[in-house]
């Protein structure tokens, strides 16, 4: 049996933990009788025909490594079946690779981008497996994805270690946290690291509501805030707008990233000093934490079953504690945002903490 394998997208804790959970456990049910190609820098290999044959022992000692010893790569969805004319689609080329290198099956890591092009696959006829990777735990049809648990660690590390500076100097810190579209990895990390406020995408924030809960805190004699803010943050000014006016507005914002903007708009409003510190990558990179380490082995290992069986067109995912497979016309083109009104968003305003919106 010939398993191609590749990781797509942007990378996060746990890639090579989930490779390795499916690569020993087909070796384990195949020995020798298992070929595993590894597909460099995700789709872009596959599209290049870019793959190699690899054994066991690359597999080994990649446990704790961050990073993808793949590689990756972003290879935008709407790209896959436009080509110029006589020339053929990414799609095409790799259906082709598929049939010359001759895989029975590919195992597809990545988030939802990736997740839409390995459905695209299925649909055309190629057996596929994914596990569902990402920091920002958006994918739809799982409980987690990997790399989410890593990812919050290492953000609740920088708030833990901005309370120290910030409480010495009486400031404000506006510590901005990875997620575009969605604000899991901002709730959780605000949450489990006694954030003051908390901003995600999907609850429209106003300056001034968050002005008021750093002013309340200093009536109680509380001189420093946190403010823990999702990358894509949107103000309610912001979340009126038609997606073509936001867009010119966020082109036309000469600050570096939402954070800043909403620093001098702080500064205004309460007069009070105030810090920016972005993580950024520092987020997604270093060793998967214990807790992703044994969801991507349980998730490799259910791949690997799912190869056993002969069952194809699926995505491994975390539901009720169990792993099961979710189909990947149900999984593709969905995002996972945060429910306004879910468990967690009221745990946090039940504590007394802002979600900037009132
Ligand atoms: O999808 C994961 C993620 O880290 C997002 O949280 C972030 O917005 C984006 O990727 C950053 O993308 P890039 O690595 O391409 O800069």
């Amino acid at each position: 049996m010939k398993v191609g394998m590749l990781t797509s997208g942007g990378d996060c804790q746990g890639l090579n933990a989930a490779l390795r959970g499916v690569a020993k456990a087909l070796y384990n049910e195949f020995g020798s009788n298992v070929t595993i190609y590894g597909i460099r820098d995700g789709y872009r290999g596959l599209i290049e025909g870019d793959y190699h044959a690899m054994s066991p022992k690359d597999f080994s000692d990649i446990l704790t490594l961050g990073g993808t010893i793949l590689g990756t790569s972003r290879q935008p969805f709407k790209s896959m079946q436009t080509a110029e004319e006589k020339e053929e689609t990414k799609l095409e080329k790799m259906l082709s690779t598929c049939k010359r290198a001759g895989f029975d099956c590919l195992v597809i890591l990545g988030g939802n981008g990736t997740h839409k092009t390995a459905n695209l696959l299925s649909q055309n006829g190629i057996n596929v497996v994914t596990l569902p990777k990402t920091i920002d735990n958006d994918l739809w049809g799982t409980q987690m994805t990997f790399g989410f648990q890593s990812a919050m660690n290492i953000a609740a590390q920088v708030i833990d270690n901005i309370h120290s500076t910030a409480f010495s100097h009486s400031r404000v810190f506006i510590v901005e946290v990875m997620g575009h579209k969605a604000g899991w990895l901002t709730l959780h990390t605000g949450i489990a690291s006694g954030a003051d406020v908390i901003i995600i995408p999907e609850i429209p924030y106003s300056a001034k509501a968050v002005a008021a809960a750093i002013n309340k805190r200093l009536r109680v004699g509380k001189r420093f805030s946190i403010i823990a803010v999702a990358e894509g943050a949107i103000s309610k000014e912001e979340a009126k707008m038609s997606k073509k006016e936001f867009k010119a507005a966020r082109a036309a914002m000469t600050y570096p990233s939402i954070s800043y903007r909403l620093a001098d708009e702080l500064k205004e409003l309460t007069g009070q000093e105030i810090r920016v510190t972005i993580p950024g990558h520092f987020q997604r990179g270093g060793a998967p934490c214990a807790a992703d380490r044994l969801l991507c082995t349980r998730l490799g290992v259910a791949a690997a079953e799912l190869i056993r069986k002969g069952k194809f067109g699926c995505m491994v995912a975390l539901q009720d504690d169990k792993i099961v497979p979710v189909p990947l016309k149900d999984v593709a083109g969905k995002l996972k945002s945060v429910p306004p009104d879910c468990e967690l968003v009221q745990t946090a305003r039940a504590l007394g903490l802002s979600m900037g919106d009132v």
